[in-house]
């Protein structure tokens, strides 16, 4: 599970006040669609294989509800304890719920309202109000039969914003648009109420295949002047890689959102997310995966991806299952009798121990094994890197990343991994330098790399993640020179690279600014046009044309929908609340900063603008009601201690 990301530079405080007011009471409609979803069922009659291959899969299974087919967890009476809280599962008249007792004693009693998940663990879902479900934080563990706690050396009290019943575990916010069929979340940010609407919980046909009221018509003999099988908005058989991906990338990406739900079928990724980059935290210098990041960021560095390989390669669309098992499944491209499309690839032989060097069979002769390290999410939950990286403890230290090889030798150091490589394959082409080199020090402090990092983001032989996330590691070194230097990748051919170019004009002259990012804002892909808004935020309507303030403001009006769509998240709040300093609206600052704290009373930097934003409006004794009040929340929280020495001096 993820949160939505939700970090925007520091750009984004320059923003427009008519924005900001406008947003509060602006609830983005869905667009009329007169094409439905019809749901996974009708498909049953005329495409029986496909639905048996699916209703098993993780898909179909991705979200259920609570009936005893799909619930595994032991209900019967079962008792958990974890760091002085007593969980009780048991059934109640048919149905299943929690019995929750916490360490001071209260004790609460929750239904179980739905199950996400089939293995290797099974997560419970509570309806905590009408239409808001909580994702529980003590899970099942499918194979070893037991209950376990997803955190268990977080410490949280009810109250605290991580705490199962908080806004970061919300499940129609946080988590549904992946785990279910055309899900909106709807949410009324004056009522604080979901109102949720979904064709069907769990991953179903129409997820990937699009609505399908028109195909079905068509199925039925009904007669369309179209007569094409995939007119109609509906997917056939995706028959190119972008195609494919943009089927599976939305869900399968760590990223911000951008659009009001499911976006229509064939939507483009970029029009819909913004994918997040190889940033510390999420990603090992070198981009190998680090914190839960969904595939599809690491494939787009892969080899693999670069020469047109796609999911349904490996995987079945349709059981979610692999299409070969162990090494078969790389040997139907990497062996003398492999794919014919590509035919470079059926000169070596790859299964074979002068390849591994480890003996056949074994766990250490597993493609998978040496390239694509593992992590592990959840608790329990392994996922494989498919970057299909060649491993480099060589450089490990230099790029304080881990390798495959001492990831299981876990009692060697990478300098003897190097050694072994390095004797079995002595004239390998595969030990030149690495961006993680430079990346590693960038993280540190740019400005020793700026040229590192400038000459990947123009090397087109990198993958467009890797150059649009050199382009981000430069952030921090704004300036007029490096805005200029760099204003060429505006016009790059990877959208990717494009959105990290346009962040770094910030500082550049105001004209320079509008003419070079005036392009952007007219007819690029919805993620780059939200970056280079950003970046004209402070420009004053003297400064622009006409033609071009209309350009802007439409681009503008994209991003205010797009954040519209969020304002269940305290994040979202932080943002507005930031924009509206800027403007000196303070009387707006106070009302978002008010509301970041009513989502989620644990954020201290907004209660400590909210209680100076008082005490300029109101006065130091609504102030000092404002910092007891915040101090009730958060005791000993540093800042706000301090705030009140000084508020008594
Ligand atoms: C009344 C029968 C009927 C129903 C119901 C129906 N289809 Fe089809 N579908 C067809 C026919 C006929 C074709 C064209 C022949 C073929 O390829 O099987 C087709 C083709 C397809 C194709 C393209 C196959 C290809 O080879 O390119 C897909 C994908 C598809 N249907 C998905 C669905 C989904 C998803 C549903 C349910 C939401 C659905 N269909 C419901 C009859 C139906
Ligand atoms: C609507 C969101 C969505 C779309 C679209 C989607 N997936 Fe998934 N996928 C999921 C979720 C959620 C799960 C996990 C479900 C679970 O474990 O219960 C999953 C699971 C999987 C798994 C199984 C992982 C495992 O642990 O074995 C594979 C493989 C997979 N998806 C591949 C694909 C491919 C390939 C595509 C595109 C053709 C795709 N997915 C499209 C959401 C989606
Ligand atoms: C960006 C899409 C996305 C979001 C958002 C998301 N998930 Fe998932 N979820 C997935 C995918 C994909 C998988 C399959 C995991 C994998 O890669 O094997 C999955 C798997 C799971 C599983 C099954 C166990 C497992 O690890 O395979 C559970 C339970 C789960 N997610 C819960 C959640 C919860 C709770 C949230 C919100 C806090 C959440 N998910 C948010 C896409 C998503
Ligand atoms: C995770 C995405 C995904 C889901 C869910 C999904 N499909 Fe597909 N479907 C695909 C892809 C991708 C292909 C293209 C086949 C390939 O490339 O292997 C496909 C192909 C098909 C075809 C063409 C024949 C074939 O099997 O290749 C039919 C028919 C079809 N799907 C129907 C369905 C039905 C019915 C459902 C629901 C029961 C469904 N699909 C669910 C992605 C999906
Ligand atoms: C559909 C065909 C296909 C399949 C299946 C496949 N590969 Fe590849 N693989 C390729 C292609 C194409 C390349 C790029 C070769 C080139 O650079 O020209 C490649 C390259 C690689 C590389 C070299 C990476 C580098 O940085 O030089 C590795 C490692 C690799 N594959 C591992 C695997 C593994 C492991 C599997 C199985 C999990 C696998 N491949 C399955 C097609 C495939
Ligand atoms: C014990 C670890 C290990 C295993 C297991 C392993 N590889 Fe490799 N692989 C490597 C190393 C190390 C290299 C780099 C070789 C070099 O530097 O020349 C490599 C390189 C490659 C390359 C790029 C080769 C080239 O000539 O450019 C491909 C493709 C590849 N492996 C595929 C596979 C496949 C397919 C499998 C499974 C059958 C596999 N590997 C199993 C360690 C392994
Ligand atoms: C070259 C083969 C190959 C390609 C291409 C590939 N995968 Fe995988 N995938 C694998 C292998 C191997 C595993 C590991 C299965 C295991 O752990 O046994 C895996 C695992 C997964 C999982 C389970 C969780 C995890 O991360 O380990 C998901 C989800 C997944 N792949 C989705 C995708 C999606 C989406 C794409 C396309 C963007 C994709 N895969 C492309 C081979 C591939
Ligand atoms: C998934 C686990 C795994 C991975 C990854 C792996 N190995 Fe091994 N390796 C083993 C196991 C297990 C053995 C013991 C032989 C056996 O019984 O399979 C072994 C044996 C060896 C040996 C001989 C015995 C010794 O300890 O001196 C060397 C050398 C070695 N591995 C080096 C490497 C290098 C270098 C890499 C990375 C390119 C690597 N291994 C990747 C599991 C792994």
């Amino acid at each position: 599970m993820s949160t939505d990301d939700l970090s925007y530079p520091k750009s984004i405080i320059a923003a427009s006040l008519y924005i900001f007011l406008s947003l509060v009471s602006t609830q983005v409609g869905a667009a009329d669609d007169p094409i439905e979803y019809t749901g996974s069922h009708i498909c049953a009659d005329c495409h029986q294989d496909q639905v048996t291959d699916w209703s098993g899969s993780d898909h179909g299974l991705a979200w259920t509800s609570a009936s005893s087919g799909n619930l595994l967890g032991d209900f019967d009476n079962s008792q958990f304890d974890h760091d002085g809280v007593r969980y009780n599962f048991r059934t109640n008249f048919g149905g299943y719920e929690i019995e929750v007792l916490e360490k001071g004693g209260q004790r609460t009693t929750h239904p179980v309202h739905s199950v996400a998940g089939i293995k290797p663990l099974q997560q419970y879902l509570i309806e905590t109000e009408g239409g808001r479900l909580q994702s529980f934080d003590v899970a099942w563990d499918v194979e070893k039969r037991q209950w376990f706690h997803l955190y268990p050396d977080q410490d949280l009290p009810p109250e605290d914003g991580l705490h199962w019943t908080g806004p970061y575990k919300n499940w129609n916010g946080r988590c549904a648009e992946c785990h279910a069929t055309n899900y909106q979340r709807n949410y009324g940010v004056r009522s604080g109420v979901y109102r949720p609407t979904t064709s069907e919980i769990g991953v179903g046909c129409e997820s990937c295949h699009g609505p399908a009221s028109k195909h079905i018509d068509w199925s039925d003999g009904a007669s369309f002047e179209d007569t094409r099988l995939d007119a109609f908005g509906f997917i056939s058989q995706p028959v190119t890689q972008a195609g494919e991906l943009n089927q599976c990338a939305g869900c399968h990406s760590r990223r911000e959102v951008l659009t009001n739900g499911t976006p229509p079928t064939g939507t483009d990724y970029h029009d819909a997310y913004n994918l997040a980059l190889l940033r510390p935290g999420l990603y090992e210098a070198d981009g190998q995966i680090r914190d839960e990041v969904y595939v599809y960021g690491s494939f787009l560095q892969s080899k693999m991806y670069a020469k047109g390989v796609s999911c349904t390669n490996c995987h079945d669309p349709h059981t979610a299952e692999l299409k070969a098992e162990g090494n078969a499944l790389c040997a139907q491209c990497h062996s003398p009798a492999g794919n014919p499309s590509f035919p470079s690839l059926r000169s070596a032989v790859y299964d074979d121990p002068a390849h591994t060097n480890h003996p056949e069979g074994s766990v250490g002769a597993q493609c998978k094994s040496c390239h694509m390290i593992e992590r592990t999410y959840m608790g329990i939950d392994g996922r494989r890197d498919h970057s299909f990286r060649i491993p480099r403890p060589d450089l490990g230290a230099e790029m304080d990343s881990p390798d495959t090889c001492t990831d299981c030798h876990s009692d060697q150091s990478q300098t003897w991994a190097a050694d072994h490589i390095s004797n079995w394959f002595p004239n390998s082409t595969h030990r030149g330098p690495h961006f993680g080199q430079i990346f590693a020090s960038a993280r540190q402090n740019p400005v020793p790399v700026t040229g590192g990092l400038q000459e990947i983001a123009r090397d087109t032989s990198q993958p467009g993640i890797v150059r649009a996330t050199a382009l981000y590691l430069l952030g921090p070194v704004q300036n007029p020179k490096l805005a200029n230097e760099t204003a060429d990748l505006l016009m790059d051919a990877d959208p990717l690279v494009r959105r990290s170019a346009a962040q770094i004009q910030q500082t550049a002259p105001v004209s320079d600014r509008i003419s070079r990012l005036m392009p952007l804002l007219l007819n690029d892909h919805l993620s780059v046009r939200i970056a280079a808004a950003k970046q004209l935020l402070d420009v004053q309507p003297s400064d622009m044309s006409r033609s071009q303030q209309a350009i802007l403001n439409a681009a503008l009006r994209d991003w205010q929908s797009s954040l519209s769509t969020k304002l269940d998240a305290p994040e979202t709040h932080l943002v507005l609340g930031g924009m509206a300093l800027t403007m000196r609206n303070f009387p707006a600052a106070k009302s978002a900063f008010s509301t970041v704290v009513d989502l989620d009373p644990q954020r201290a930097e907004a209660w400590v603008m909210l209680v100076r934003l008082t005490q300029a409006l109101d006065g130091i004794p609504a102030a000092q009601m404002t910092l007891d009040n915040a101090l009730t929340k958060l005791p000993s929280h540093p800042q706000l201690l301090q705030l009140k020495t000084t508020m008594r001096e």
